[in-house]
């Protein structure tokens, strides 16, 4: 198994270009169920989860032709094609895999009445239930149930516009939705919906293949339903989680980088964070600019929260940081149950920290020290690569599969600024 090496130390300079987000890409992939004409994709990150989506896409019949880009800064091209459904079956061996497989059942529901998928089962961030997304297809008018850990969701007839109100903000459950309110007859209108920019990405993608929809960006979506969609092309909006770990990479390590082909308002919340902390952060014409000089950074709090608030995809890099801090900082997580996985492994680095319930508190060192780690989950991993960037000595990453799934080229990109980072095939 691959595991990548990190000398900390060296400060950061240069320019790193921020690839197309993995979770914009993969709902935008599900959105090609929707048609039988093509859906053409640019600016699409290679990554293993896209690599799985794209797996369980031909698994139900959809014809994938994918160019890769050329340069590191290049997104891929996907022409997706669902002219003939073959199937409408996702497996237990991919949902468990990747648990954003569950957002085919939305779109397969409506365009081929029926969809069988599997229950994700359990997670390593918290329970990640999906209950929101099935009440929502059953307010559209779906049967849904529960068979042999799958769930099966039926609409022979199709599916009925009607007024959806989450209890508590989903993103998952948003994209589920929208999906298959776009071919239901009538209007839907989903209150308390998630207001993340992939949700105004797919959202743009659907009415770029003929779908009606207005307030997007609001908590308050409303969709009137058409009868079918046609081809599109639409570009993947930039990575805002890897945006802000390369922000807060240069913060931990120090430096000067240009993140290109970002912006600014996708990170909304994390850029007064950067300047709390003493980090210079400013817009450019390709994007954003970070720097740091050799100051050490002030410790801050944060409190993840649904967009524009602090989000919990950048909570352990944000921890990272934290830790070498100047004071004591109070991280608490809002959104899932258990993840403070980075924890433990922090600590075998000389980190400080005390768990309290939902809330992390920090008190920064003056330096980590490298070690052997292991993560649980992608963001918990590049937390690690961040305090492995700012620690005395070698850290070693296992499991590093767990990058692959949603930084494309992590090692490539910081060794091109400077970083003394390398993977290692075992
Ligand atoms: C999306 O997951 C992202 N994944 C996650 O990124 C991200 O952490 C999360 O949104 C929050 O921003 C993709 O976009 C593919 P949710 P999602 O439904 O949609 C509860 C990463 O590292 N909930 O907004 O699954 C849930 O348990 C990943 O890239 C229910 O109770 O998240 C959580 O506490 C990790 N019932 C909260 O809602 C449901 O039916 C928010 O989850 C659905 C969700």
């Amino acid at each position: 198994m691959d595991r990548i090496s990190i000398r900390g130390g060296a400060p950061l300079k240069g320019e790193i270009p921020i690839s197309g987000a993995k979770n914009a890409a993969l709902p935008l992939m599900a959105a090609c169920l929707l048609s039988e004409e093509p859906l053409t994709l640019t600016n699409v990150p290679k990554l293993a989860d896209v690599v799985s989506m794209a797996d369980l896409l031909g698994q139900l019949g959809v014809s994938a032709d994918w160019r890769p880009g050329r340069t590191v800064g290049e997104g891929g091209r996907y022409v997706l094609t669902a002219a003939h459904l073959t199937g409408t079956t996702a497996d237990y061996e991919i949902v468990r895999k990747m648990r954003a497989s569950f957002l085919v059942a939305g779109p397969l529901v409506v365009r081929a009445g029926h969809a069988k998928v599997s229950l994700p089962g359990g997670c390593a961030i918290g329970a990640r239930p999906v209950d929101l997304h099935l009440k929502a297809l059953e307010a559209l008018g779906a049967e849904v149930v529960l068979e042999e850990g799958y769930v099966i969701v039926a609409a022979p007839k199709g599916l009925k516009g009607a007024r959806i109100e989450f209890p508590i903000v989903s993103v998952g459950a948003t994209e589920n939705t929208l999906m298959a309110a776009v071919l239901a007859r009538g209007e839907t209108v989903i209150e308390n919906a998630a207001r993340e920019p992939e949700i105004d990405d797919l959202g743009r993608c659907l009415i770029a293949m003929g779908a009606k929809i207005s307030g997007l960006g609001t908590s308050r979506i409303i969709v009137q339903g058409v009868t079918s969609l046609h081809a599109a092309e639409h570009a993947v909006l930039p990575d805002r989680i890897e945006t802000g770990t390369y922000a807060f990479a240069v913060a931990i390590a120090g430096g000067e980088v240009e993140l290109t082909g970002t912006r600014a308002e996708l990170i909304g919340a994390v850029i007064p964070m950067l300047e709390k902390v003493g980090v210079e952060i400013k817009e450019t014409n390709r994007g954003l600019s970070v720097h740091r000089n050799g100051v050490r950074p002030i410790s801050a709090d944060a409190n993840t929260a649904p967009f524009p608030g602090f989000p919990t995809d950048l909570q352990a890099q944000f921890m990272a940081l934290m830790t070498t801090a100047d004071g004591t900082s109070r991280i608490r997580e809002t959104i899932f149950e258990n993840r403070f996985m980075h924890v433990p492994e922090l600590l075998r680095m000389g980190a400080d920290i005390r768990i309290e319930g939902d809330t992390a508190i920090v008190t920064g060192v003056e330096r980590l020290k490298g070690a052997p780690v292991m993560a649980t989950d992608l963001r918990a991993s590049s937390s690690l690569v961040l305090a492995g960037l700012a620690a005395e000595g070698e850290t070693i990453i296992n499991r590093v599969y767990h990058l692959d799934r949603g930084f494309e080229r992590l090692e490539e990109k910081l060794s091109r600024v400077g970083a003394q980072i390398e993977r290692q095939s075992a």
